[in-house]
């Protein structure tokens, strides 16, 4: 029996990269760098399944391109915003990502991000790295108190709940913002505003929702205006959220203290962006969810949500259920 052709655009890792060669024959894109947009739109004529990362735009031109033969999208992410759902909705074709599973290893992230920024651990080993690092003294490296600030979560779904259920543990006020009703997990103190408010209240924003056309650039320079000026940013959600060059502006005037970011436009982002020369703006590489075990059940989840299309079944995880109903 032939096996259904896929292309995976880039090395999975185990588990997933067994299952999704026994079942299939696969192409997978062996470069540490993704393919290039011509490269895509090269492999994707004839598939009956497409296995992406984040980095590749999944749009209606390419799910034109693969033809009606495709059976099924499976993006190794959570956030789906690289793909055009509704184009792949309009073609009856499910698109599959992987919830659940970095929920942890992210809400991890955005805790480590907010906790090196408010102590100023950056600045702190650019110090003691480069000999700026003198004495002891009072004033030296000042930063924020955990212990009574108040902490805003900008989402709270499932990584925002679990954001909230650390910040318990560091005796922090929290509130949140959410447009769908969402409740705190048992045990977890968090109280319902509107953005303004938290904005207003908070002494750390942390943001967690979906990039959609309501949250591109929700962090514009009248939000940055309502904050704190000893507030810090925190994002581990996706780069447009942010509004980068009101960011920057933020930060350079200390109209807010600090900012901690996971996620840029671009990324990578280039190493001469304004954002580099700030001591105020740490970034990491969107590693949020970079821990082994999580990475490694992606890759699993990813190659199941394939799978099934594959055979016809209802994925495990599907963005788009819709697609199933008559
Ligand atoms: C990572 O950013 C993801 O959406 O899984």
């Amino acid at each position: 029996m032939t096996k259904p052709k896929v292309f995976v655009t880039r090395r999975l890792l185990e588990p997933g990269l067994s299952l999704v060669q026994e079942f299939c024959d696969a192409e997978i894109w062996p470069d540490p760098l993704p393919p290039s947009r011509e490269e895509l739109l090269r492999r994707v004529p004839g598939l009956d399944g497409l296995l992406t990362l984040l980095t590749d735009r999944v749009d209606a031109a390419l799910l034109e391109a693969a033809g009606p033969g495709l059976k099924v999208v499976s993006n190794c992410a959570v956030g789906v915003d690289n793909v055009d759902v509704a184009a792949a909705t309009a073609r009856g074709l499910p698109v599959g990502n992987t919830p659940g599973v970095l929920t942890e290893a992210t809400a991890d992230m955005a805790f480590a991000l907010l906790m090196a920024a408010a102590r100023r651990l950056p600045e702190g080993e650019r110090e003691v790295r480069t000999g700026g690092w003198k004495t002891w003294s009072l004033d030296y490296l000042l930063g924020a108190d955990f212990a009574g600030a108040t902490l805003g979560i900008v989402g709270f779904g499932r990584i925002g709940r679990a954001v909230a259920r650390r910040a318990m543990g560091f005796g922090l006020r929290i509130l949140f913002t959410d447009p769908a009703p969402a409740s705190p997990e048992p045990g977890v103190e968090a109280t319902p505003v509107d953005f303004d408010t938290l904005l207003r209240q908070s002494d750390f924003v942390s943001l967690h929702c979906p990039l959609t056309e309501t949250t591109r650039g929700l962090m514009n320079a009248a939000a940055f205006a309502r904050m704190k000026t000893t507030a810090i940013l925190v994002n581990t959600s996706r780069g447009p959220v942010v509004d980068q060059a009101a960011l920057y502006e933020a930060l350079k005037s200390h109209r807010i203290f600090a900012a901690a970011l996971d996620v840029t436009v671009p990324e990578p982002l280039p190493t001469d962006s304004p954002l580099l020369t700030l001591e105020n703006c740490l970034i990491v590489p969107h590693i949020a969810s970079a821990s082994r075990r999580t990475r490694s059940e992606m890759s699993r989840m990813a190659a199941e949500n394939l799978i099934a299309g594959l055979k016809g079944e209802m994925l495990p995880n599907c963005v788009n259920p819709e697609v199933y109903k008559e």
